[in-house]
């Protein structure tokens, strides 16, 4: 089919509406996205400009929400051989937008051994300078440091392995490799740890919400499956494109191949050159462009403002009309881009440098966190549907 989109590798050119089909998601409709207007009282540009674009179950998130019973927020990250890049923040920039409008408590999961047990790294040892690294970029977005915990696998496990366990025993090996396309080389740590990335959504007895791109439905696909035998609710998912890499249109932006990516721990004047040399939808000449246009829908440049780097829909228009029209050419475009994602990357790594303290009340003891440290799964009686 041309891709491939699994949470291991994605691959290709991907058609997102043949993805909804392939896994049973449904799309996010403007009716949808008025009612979240209404119940958050706005809409992040994310939303408002489709980048995120499909769900599960989000119309009863709304309905929890609005009748009392309330949601909780759960996403993840893990460490890899590379630093993040600014694509990986999104799930956690939408997380925070909701956890502000709605004031609930967010779980963020960081499975130092996923990429490990995925044989994507060599070690345990390469992944720990990440893990830290990962850990302060994602407090330094701000949480709200009393009603988030951040929480490493390989730390936090004793806590997490009696409701694994219960998680696993109703989960088979068909199923799981129908779901993952596991082989007879993967490492069986690897067919265990769904269980794990299940885990948090069992920590409250509530509806929990993910934001995060489509590649990790594939896991919450099957949490939907066990969690109402353990009691608990099925999960609702806020799923994401992914980000283009700065090669070109429909490709991912991935750390590994660093040309492709403006990581979050680059020096901003590397980041500014990579910007430079980024893929625009231009024609081959000036005088060709000034005649013809530019054309944005290509534009991995436009496609940035888009995300991260214009958040004003009049001026995103202007920029859109200006650029196919032919006013508008790629340097000046660029350059400006290249300008704001400098100074996106000069503010996040000042902001680091207080993250280390706020790292620790999320991880330990702030509100949230010091509740989790004596969190114990209970199963209960299996759910009705609901
Ligand atoms: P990881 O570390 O591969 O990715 C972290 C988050 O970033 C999303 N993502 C992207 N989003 C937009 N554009 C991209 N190019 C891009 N690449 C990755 C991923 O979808 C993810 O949301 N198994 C997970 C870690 C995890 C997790 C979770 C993720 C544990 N629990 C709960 C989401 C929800 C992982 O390897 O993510």
């Amino acid at each position: 089919m041309g891709y491939e989109v699994t949470p291991w590798e994605v691959k290709g050119k991907i058609d997102y509406e043949r993805l909804i089909e392939d896994f049973g998601v449904s799309k996010i409709t403007p009716e949808l996205l008025e009612r979240i207007r209404s119940t958050a009282g706005g809409l992040h540009p994310l939303l408002r400009r489709g980048f995120f674009f499909a769900h599960r179950d989000l119309e009863k998130v709304l309905k929890d929400y609005e009748e009392g019973r309330g949601f909780f927020l759960y996403t993840g990250r893990a460490p890899s051989k590379s630093p993040m890049h600014i694509g990986h923040l999104i799930p956690f920039l939408m997380t925070k937008w909701l956890q502000e409008k709605f004031g609930v408590n967010t779980y963020i999961m960081i499975p130092d051994e996923e990429k490990y047990l995925a044989k994507k790294v060599d070690s345990l040892e390469e992944v720990e300078p990440r893990v830290r690294q990962d850990i302060l970029n994602i407090a330094a977005l701000g949480f709200d440091e009393d009603r988030t915990f951040i929480f490493r696998d390989t730390e936090f496990i004793g806590r997490m392995y009696k409701a694994a366990v219960h998680v696993a025993r109703h989960i088979n090996f068909s199923t799981a490799k129908a779901v993952f396309g596991f082989q007879g080389e993967t490492s069986i740590g690897l067919i265990f740890y769904p269980a794990l990335q299940i885990v948090p959504t069992l920590f409250e007895h509530r509806r929990p919400l993910i934001p995060c791109a489509i590649d990790q439905d594939p896991y919450f696909r099957l949490q939907r499956d066990v969690a109402p035998k353990l009691g608990f609710y099925k999960t609702a998912e806020l799923l994401s494109k992914f980000v283009w890499g700065l090669l070109g249109p429909g490709t991912k932006m991935s750390a590994s191949e660093p040309e492709t990516a403006i990581l979050l721990n680059e020096q901003p004047e590397t980041a500014v050159k990579k910007i430079l040399n980024a893929f625009t939808g231009g024609r081959a000449t000036k005088e060709e462009q000034r005649r013809l246009g530019g054309r944005p829908e290509i534009c991995v440049v436009y496609h940035w403002y888009t995300l991260l780097f214009e958040e004003d829909d009049k001026k995103l228009a202007e920029r859109e009309l200006a650029c196919r029209t032919g006013r508008l050419l790629c340097g000046p475009c660029k350059r400006e881009l290249a300008e704001r994602v400098k100074r996106f990357l000069e503010e996040h790594q000042r902001r680091l440098k207080h993250a280390e303290k706020k790292a620790r009340r999320m991880m330990y003891d702030g509100k949230l966190a010091s509740e989790m440290w004596n969190w114990e799964f209970k199963p209960r009686q299996p759910l009705q549907p609901y």
